[in-house]
């Protein structure tokens, strides 16, 4: 057995953590082409400092919720029955890797991680950024971003994504819109595999049409309980 898991803001939604498209999401009131685009960095790259700065602080302040956790628990118990575990994720927060899962792939970047244009370091990073920060490892001044997939960007570990998804037996979608590509085709791929597929997210997203299987709720709720149902036939 090996469950394919791709995650999106829905999940870390019960933790306090916005999501983008729901009514009071950031894309409610931020606009996405000036914060998380590259053509918006190079216009205003304060303003984008400033929005994931924001975002960044909210990590101190927010904790990993009942569905992060059944996904750890689940990761170990599949690990100690011999069977395969692949967490995609689309969200930039730390959540998945503070509630002990452990093979993450997060597609989109994260948030605690920064990287100077200058000298291509990656560097661990908690703190505000503004356009004085030097670089703590080339020391150039203003030429640190976000570790952050913007729009029109490649997203990362897609070799990994594309080798799971190429051995996976079972796909399942958690608290995504299912409107950002590449991530929303991969439940087609899995469709295309004859694999059994499964969306649970709070409402039937966009792609609700496209899976065998819905189970509607918050993820709080929900996952623990998909979680719970699957272990007990390991
Ligand atoms: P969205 O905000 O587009 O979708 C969140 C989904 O979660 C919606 O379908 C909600 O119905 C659902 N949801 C909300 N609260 C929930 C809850 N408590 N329990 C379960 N489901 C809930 O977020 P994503 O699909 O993750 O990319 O967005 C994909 C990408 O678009 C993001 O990674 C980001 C964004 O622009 C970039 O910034 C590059």
């Amino acid at each position: 057995m090996h469950i394919v898991i791709l995650t999106g803001a829905g999940m870390s939604a019960d933790s306090g953590v916005d999501t983008f498209r729901d009514p009071n999401g950031a894309w409610a009131k931020h606009d996405w082409r000036e914060v998380a685009t590259p053509e918006g960095f190079a216009k205003d790259p304060q303003k984008v400092h400033d929005f994931y700065n924001m975002r960044r602080a909210t990590l101190k302040k927010v904790i990993p919720n009942a569905a992060h956790h059944a996904l750890a628990t689940l990761e170990k118990a599949l690990g100690e029955n011999g069977h395969d575990f692949t967490l995609i994720t689309q969200n930039v927060d730390d959540l998945h890797r503070r509630a002990g899962s452990q093979s993450i792939l997060p597609m989109h970047g994260q948030l605690d991680l920064i990287t100077c244009m200058a000298c291509g370091e990656i560097i661990e990073w908690h703190d505000p950024v503004t356009l004085d920060t030097n670089c703590p490892h080339c020391s150039s001044k203003g030429s640190l971003r976000p570790y952050i997939v913007w729009f029109g960007e490649n997203p990362r570990y897609m070799a990994e994504i594309d080798e799971a998804m190429q051995s996976a037996t079972q796909f399942v979608s958690i608290g995504t819109s299912g409107t950002v590509y590449p991530a929303a085709g991969l439940v087609g791929e899995a469709t295309h595999r004859g694999i059994p597929t499964l969306e649970i997210n709070l409402e039937p997203s966009e792609n609700a049409h496209l899976f065998d299987q819905g189970i509607y709720g918050l993820a709080k709720d929900k996952v623990p309980f998909w979680v719970d149902t699957l272990m007990a036939t390991l």
